[in-house]
């Protein structure tokens, strides 16, 4: 990592040429493979790699070795690293068990393929029986509106797509249902799902504190709205006693909750400016 134009490529093609030109056990182009991140980067890079072996030649014209390296290079693994695995999957076709002649889908095609393969399982998991059936149900249930399980597709495709940004796709996912298994004896503590709502609770209260400091600043300013003052008051009361009760345990937030009400403000006349009201 470097600044542009910081001579990146060059210390790549110095390294390169180093290895070609090592004394002991000089190496084949051929056998190294030089990835980039684009095809114009790629060329770039062939391009430089071929005069920098030109120079060498030129300062050694007998070098067998040189002259086999730059006719090499045409040929030599230089490539997007998107390319070099359409090369490997090309080659090695046949223990993939793939046709040979295969091709990459535009998203159009593979979207549409998607959406099909999608009606299919769902189909599929509709005509299922028994307790299956049950478990697919309470799934649409709880994911869908009245109307449509469109929501629910939208969170198999959402999932599979986050999943696929993971080196191992259906381990994360393991892992994910791993997390919702809540074992005997467990405390809350030990729920991981549970410390990321805590810390996002936590952190929506203490903006709602924030929120409601200023507010009461405002209700003592001379032409503020100073009948909500008292609302306002208990509301911040009510906030920082559930930041700590959130702090002591879930269960106490939630009973906390459940027993608090925000009051309604104040619908008493008052004369004071229209905006800070
Ligand atoms: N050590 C150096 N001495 C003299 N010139 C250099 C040196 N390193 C690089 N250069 C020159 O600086 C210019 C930019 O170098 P280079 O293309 O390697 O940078 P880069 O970091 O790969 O740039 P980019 O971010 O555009 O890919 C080139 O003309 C190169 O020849
Ligand atoms: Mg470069």
């Amino acid at each position: 990592a470097a600044a542009a134009g910081s001579g990146k490529t060059a210390v790549l093609v110095e390294r390169i040429i180093q290895k070609l030109l090592h004394k002991e056990s000089p190496a084949d182009i051929d056998s190294l493979l030089v990835v980039t991140f684009t095809n114009a980067a790629a060329q770039e890079m062939r391009n430089r790699v071929g005069q920098a072996l030109s120079q060498a030649l030129e300062e050694n014209p007998g070098s067998h070795h040189l002259k086999k390296q730059l006719s090499l290079l045409q040929n030599a693994s230089i490539s997007t690293l998107h390319s070099f695995c359409m090369e490997v999957v090309r080659r090695y076709a046949y223990m993939l068990d793939l046709d040979p002649g295969f091709r990459i889908a535009d998203t159009i095609e593979s979207d549409l393929i998607q959406q099909e393969v999608l009606e299919d399982l769902f189909e599929d998991w509709y005509g299922k029986e028994g307790e299956e059936q049950e478990r697919f149900f309470d799934v649409v249930d709880r994911f869908s509106s009245d109307r449509s399980d469109l929501d629910v597709e939208k969170l198999v495709l959402d999932l599979y797509t986050f999943a696929t940004q993971n080196p191992w796709p259906e381990a994360w996912l393991n892992q994910m249902v791993e997390m919702y298994e809540v074992k005997e004896g467990m405390g809350e503590k030990e729920l991981p799902w549970l410390n990321l709502l805590k810390q996002e609770v936590h952190s929506q209260l203490k903006a709602m504190e924030v929120e409601a400091k200023q507010f009461l600043e405002l209700t003592r300013e001379p032409d503020g709205p100073y009948n909500y003052g008292e609302t306002v008051d208990q509301d911040l009361e009510m906030i920082q006693h559930a930041k700590g009760a959130l702090e002591h345990s879930w269960e106490e937030l939630q009973s906390y909750m459940g027993e608090s009400k925000f009051a309604a403000l104040s619908r008493k006349k008052m004369d004071c400016d229209e905006t800070k009201k």
